[in-house]
């Protein structure tokens, strides 16, 4: 007994070592931490319990039949991040590169798996140079496998990727499938071809960094949700985003109290607006000041500027906030916002967290590039989100609402359950001096008489009251009071139930 305990340990210790102390020291050297020490700093101390250790590739080609290290280069199992189960595969680089091979594939299918059937959210730490070459094949029905299951785990349970060392080819599209894609600057980068091929095909030089690394994602492309500064920020920040989800799709949102009381009054907001309406302001410090505590966590923040997306709590419970920001771009919609916001609120619907809009938006970007690049069809995609979310809703207009985009925005009509307006909103068909430019064109030699058309038109429709008298808004409430009003709302809302027609999906434009 004893001697068989003893080979057990040190097949533990055999696996635990990877691709042994150079390979480590090297990985140690790039500034990154291993697999395992990464799972340590992800999970509770002493909660995780790995699965798989002794499973090894199957490989027989190109010597690998003498090359075999137990574990085939992922760490997989479960844990507890801050006393809430979670399971999560960490890609060891220095094992093959962290390549993926068929066995490789099996055991992150099998956390996958087992992710559903208890209903917990899968965390991918990725580091990994693709498909294990010696394979062949037998990778890459490996990545489909994974592929799959991504997909049918998609608003099933919560799946995030962080992505912390090489992420290219094939590879990319399973993080690509999952709901949130955190990356490590400088030592990550995801890319479909990289610096090479892109040099052959289209003569262009770039950089691996410049191609897919951090920033570009966060910035550029829109792929990623956050770029942080090192492994140890990174994981850090990823178990203070867990504690904002639900489990799965049939949890609701966690609720964790907060010192902060629901109806604290904030009466800086009455001034936050400036009077000229065509002064910007600062709406992220409207969310600061509505919140708990001030804590908002904020993703994408690099990109699609013109609107922003986070979690943050009222009252202790989870909520997903969308807001204009007045401060780029006029608060536009256009093709990058729209997208960026009707994935958050998808994903907020898809598990039970209620969206909250604050609006001021002057309608949807004008121009060629918006209109060549497809704005109807992309605009659509957030209407479309809105229209089919389920879940508490809670609109504030802060200002301006115009168009068609006052409607997209969480409006009345889109099944807002809650719609508020500030006093000095203006919800209309556009601004009244655009407005005043087309009715009375005929007098367009005569300012005096179009400034006085303008000042009616604005008398008349820039203001919330005539949304009110139909309804489309709730009622109209002071800035300071907007915490107080919203938290009550996601009170009542507390049960809410609704449910669309059964169909086999949607075809939201794409
Ligand atoms: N399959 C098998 N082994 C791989 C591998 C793969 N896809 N990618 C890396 N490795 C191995 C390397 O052979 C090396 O093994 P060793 O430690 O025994 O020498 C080890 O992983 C580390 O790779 P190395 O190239 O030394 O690391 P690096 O940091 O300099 O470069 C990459 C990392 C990912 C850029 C580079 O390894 C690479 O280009 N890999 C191939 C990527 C690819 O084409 N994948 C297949 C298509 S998806």
């Amino acid at each position: 007994m004893h001697d068989i305990q003893q080979m057990l340990e040190e097949k533990r210790a055999k696996a635990r070592l990877g691709g042994g102390e150079k390979r480590i020291a090297a990985q140690h050297a790039k500034g990154k931490l291993t697999a395992r020490e990464r799972l340590e700093l992800l999970f509770d101390e002493g909660t995780f319990e790995e699965w798989d250790m002794f499973v090894e590739h199957r490989c027989v080609d190109f010597g690998m039949a003498e090359n075999k290290i137990p574990g085939d280069g992922v760490v997989t199992g479960y844990g507890m991040i801050n006393g809430r189960l979670a399971f999560s595969f960490s890609q060891d680089f220095t094992v093959f590169g962290g390549a993926l091979s068929e066995s490789h594939a099996e055991k992150i299918c099998k956390i996958m798996d087992q992710a559903m059937k208890v209903g917990a959210p899968v965390i991918g730490l990725n580091d990994s140079g693709g498909a294990r070459i010696q394979e062949g094949v037998a990778s890459l029905g490996g990545y489909a496998d994974v592929f799959q299951k991504n997909v049918l785990a998609s608003g099933v349970i919560p799946q995030i990727s962080m992505i912390m060392g090489p992420c290219a080819g094939g590879a990319v599209y399973s993080p690509a499938m999952t709901d949130f894609i955190f990356m490590v600057k400088d030592s990550s980068y995801m890319f479909v071809t990289g610096p090479e091929v892109v040099k052959t095909v289209t003569h262009e030089e770039v950089t691996a960094e410049e191609l897919g690394g951090a920033t570009t994602h966060n910035s550029k492309s829109g792929v990623a949700d956050l770029a942080f500064e090192n492994d140890v920020e990174a994981i850090l920040m990823l178990r203070r985003f867990f504690n904002y989800l639900p489990l799965n799709n049939r949890e609701k949102a966690p609720s964790r109290p907060s010192g902060d009381p629901g109806n604290r009054l904030d009466l800086s907001l009455d001034t936050l607006v400036p009077d000229n309406a065509n002064k910007p302001y600062d709406m992220k410090e409207l969310i600061l000041k509505t919140v708990d505590d001030g804590d908002f966590f904020e993703l994408q923040p690099d990109y699609a500027k013109n609107i922003i997306i986070g979690m943050a709590r009222m009252d202790g419970q989870t909520v997903g906030i969308v807001a204009n920001q007045p401060l780029v771009l006029a608060g536009c919609l256009d093709i990058k916002s729209s997208i960026k916001a009707a994935r958050f609120v998808r994903f907020c619907d898809a598990f039970n967290i209620p969206v909250i809009t604050f609006v001021d938006v002057p309608g949807f970007m004008p121009g060629t590039s918006q209109e060549y690049g497809g704005i109807i069809k992309h605009g659509a995609k957030l209407l479309y989100a809105y229209a089919e979310c389920t879940v508490p809703k809670v609109t504030v207009i802060t200002r301006k609402a115009y168009g068609g985009a006052y409607d997209v925005m969480a409006s009345k009509h889109l099944r807002g359950d809650v719609n508020f307006a500030w006093p000095n909103a203006e919800i209309a068909v556009m601004g009244a001096k655009g407005a005043v430019e087309i009715i009375f064109r005929e007098d367009k030699g005569d300012p005096e008489k179009l400034a006085a058309k303008e000042a009616e038109y604005k008398a008349r429709f820039a203001n919330p009251f005539v949304a009110g008298a139909r309804g489309f808004i709730d009622d109209v409430i002071q800035p300071h009071e907007t915490r107080k009003r919203i938290c009550r709302s996601l009170a009542m809302l507390k049960d809410k139930k609704l449910e669309n027609p059964w169909r086999k999906h949607g075809n939201i434009p794409l």
